[in-house]
């Protein structure tokens, strides 16, 4: 037999691929205007994050997710965007992000950007071009333009209310100055929607796809991802909670099957290029068996899962989110993604600090618990199945800053609201990096929002090397979470019998036991303890027979 032929039978079974590195990264979101201030105007920018780069090799993780930093109005932070292809010149320049990706690469970090496809600023070229030609402009077409209802159309086309309060609708000028048709926004007016019918909306979003993966991006995280296409003839909901039903109940605007088949074509598009890169959809659909048809083998990679984020910290209730969430992505195969926190919501050390009233954050309530059942949720999630996406600042334990005065904020959604919604500012507060200084290292020119006079406690200098401190927790748990493998593998967790209150499951290689009683309790050792998110002690006897586990503290064991 020739040397070089090979003979099956003595082949040696190649070694299993490693999975694709989505299904269990750790990814970090960065909010620009927030993160670092490269150029001391008070606005993060593009640099600062650049500049900070080695914090976040340092913190171990394995992606950033970057919201949007695009040409924008800064209607809603970033999400009202002008021109996808270009930079917002407060956050930096073209060859800003294309250095920022360069070196986040050659770090071993991955980027992921923010894609904004359910609307657009109302600057945007389209838009405007829209609005000055009137009716029978061809790029009306791209968006919701109707006639209203009512004598005089003074009414608007249907009963859609918008996320961020009010009517779902504006009304327009004709360009002679008489009253016009109305356009759809399902967010703020500033935000009108595209019209996904219209094949030129479609192509452009391959191109700008394009666009960022010819720039070396390695995913994208879709907004409002179950929103572009609307039901058949907009119909009326009949209903004025509508915002309730967001995510919970089946609506004509949300969630229609007419959108899996956009995912597909940009799968195709994704999938031509090396390297996986990958589409993470949020998505707010009625059931998780809804959510999981965005996942299916040849739409998006992921979808956020933020049935964690909205679970109280409460053993039985966490189990069966465990168990719902891993049931639901394994029946199309995709992996799982969790949530504790993000830039739409109240930080969770503040959440788990008291009673939450509906859609805020508790205003008052016992801080440290709500640290300390934070710090414990973060080991509880960095144990699970899948990816963990986690939002700037968590890793310091920073609280929701629930106190800015009203005329500092900007979240569209409190003018629209009438003040009474709309409190996401209070994540978004630029994080601290020093003890001292101005904006505490975040710049060397202020901070957009004011930042709280703690701050500084709790910065990355203050927490750096203090072994008690929630930065060493993150570090030291993510680092963990890189070398073996084991903790975000698979698909499913083995439940241990435990005490109420208490959550012990099983992963390849470890134990994590979450006691989230108030409690101290007794429990046997499983094995060697590896990380603890509060301290825990060996009760005397035969050493290492049993411990004291603390209330509201999660212990990783070897097994
Ligand atoms: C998403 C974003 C949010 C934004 C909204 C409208 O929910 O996370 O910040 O306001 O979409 O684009």
């Amino acid at each position: 037999m020739s040397p070089y032929a090979s003979d099956a039978s003595d082949r040696v079974a190649p070694a299993a691929p490693p999975p694709a590195w989505w299904r269990e990264a750790v990814v970090y979101q960065v909010y620009p205007r927030s993160f670092a201030d490269g150029n001391g105007d008070g606005m993060g920018d593009l640099p600062g994050i650049r500049s900070r780069l080695p914090y976040l090799r340092d913190l171990g993780v394995d992606a950033l997710w970057l919201n949007p930093f695009y040409a924008s109005p800064q209607a809603d932070a970033g999400y009202d965007v002008a021109d996808p292809r270009a930079v917002e010149p407060a956050l930096g320049t073209l060859a800003d992000a294309e250095e920022l990706i360069r070196d986040a690469h050659e770090l071993g970090i991955r980027v992921i950007v923010d894609l904004v496809p359910n609307h657009s600023s109302d600057r945007h070229e389209w838009f405007r071009r829209a609005r000055e030609e009137g009716p029978g402009s061809p790029y009306r077409d791209r968006y919701h333009f109707h006639p209203g209802k009512g004598e005089n159309g003074e009414l608007p086309p249907n009963d859609w209310t918008s996320v961020f309060g009010g009517p779902a609708w504006t009304r327009t000028k004709n360009p002679d100055g008489t009253p016009g048709d109305w356009y759809l926004h399902l967010f703020a007016p500033e935000q009108p929607d595209f019209d996904w019918d219209q094949p030129a909306v479609r192509d452009d979003f391959h191109s700008i796809l394009r666009f960022w993966l010819d720039r070396g991006v390695d995913g994208f995280r879709v907004d409002v991802a179950q929103g572009l296409v609307k039901a058949e003839g907009l119909p009326d909901i009949g209903r004025t909670d509508q915002r309730r039903m967001l995510g919970t109940e089946a609506s004509p605007m949300w969630d229609q099957d007419g959108v899996h088949e956009i995912y597909r074509s940009w799968r195709r598009v994704l999938d031509s290029y090396p390297g996986e890169r990958i589409a993470v959809g949020e998505v707010w659909a009625p059931t998780e068996e809804r959510t999981a048809l965005y996942v299916r083998p040849d739409e998006l990679h992921q979808a956020f899962n933020f049935a964690l984020m909205g679970a109280s910290w409460d053993a039985e209730e966490i189990r069966r989110v465990v168990d719902t969430s891993l049931e639901a992505v394994r029946k199309v195969r995709a992996s799982a993604t969790w949530v504790l926190s993000n830039h739409d919501h109240c930080r969770h050390a503040t959440r788990f600090a008291g009673p939450q009233p509906e859609g805020q954050c508790p205003r008052a309530g016992d801080r440290a618990l709500g640290l300390r059942r934070a710090r414990a949720a973060t080991l509880l999630m960095l144990a699970l199945p899948g990816s963990a996406y986690l939002y700037q600042g968590e890793e310091l334990g920073l609280p929701e800053v629930t106190d800015l005065p009203d005329d500092v904020r900007q979240d569209p959604a409190f003018a629209r609201s009438g003040k009474t919604d709309g409190f996401r500012d209070g994540c978004r507060v630029p994080i601290p990096w020093t003890l001292a200084g101005p904006s505490y290292g975040f710049g060397t020119g202020g901070s957009w929002l004011p930042q709280p006079e703690a701050w500084g406690t709790l910065s990355v200098e203050a927490q750096t090397g203090d072994p008690g401190s929630t930065l060493e927790l993150y570090r030291a748990a993510l680092a963990l979470r890189r070398w073996h493998p084991g903790l975000g593998a698979g698909d499913t967790v083995e439940w241990d019998d435990a005490p109420h209150g208490v959550l012990a499951f099983r992963r390849p290689g470890f134990v994590c036991t979450a006691n989230t009683a108030d409690g101290v309790l007794i429990i046997p050792s499983v094995g060697r303890p590896l990380l603890s998110s509060s301290p825990i002690e060996a009760v005397e006897g035969p050493p290492g027979e049993a411990f004291t586990l603390p209330g509201h503290t999660t212990v990783w064991w070897t097994a």
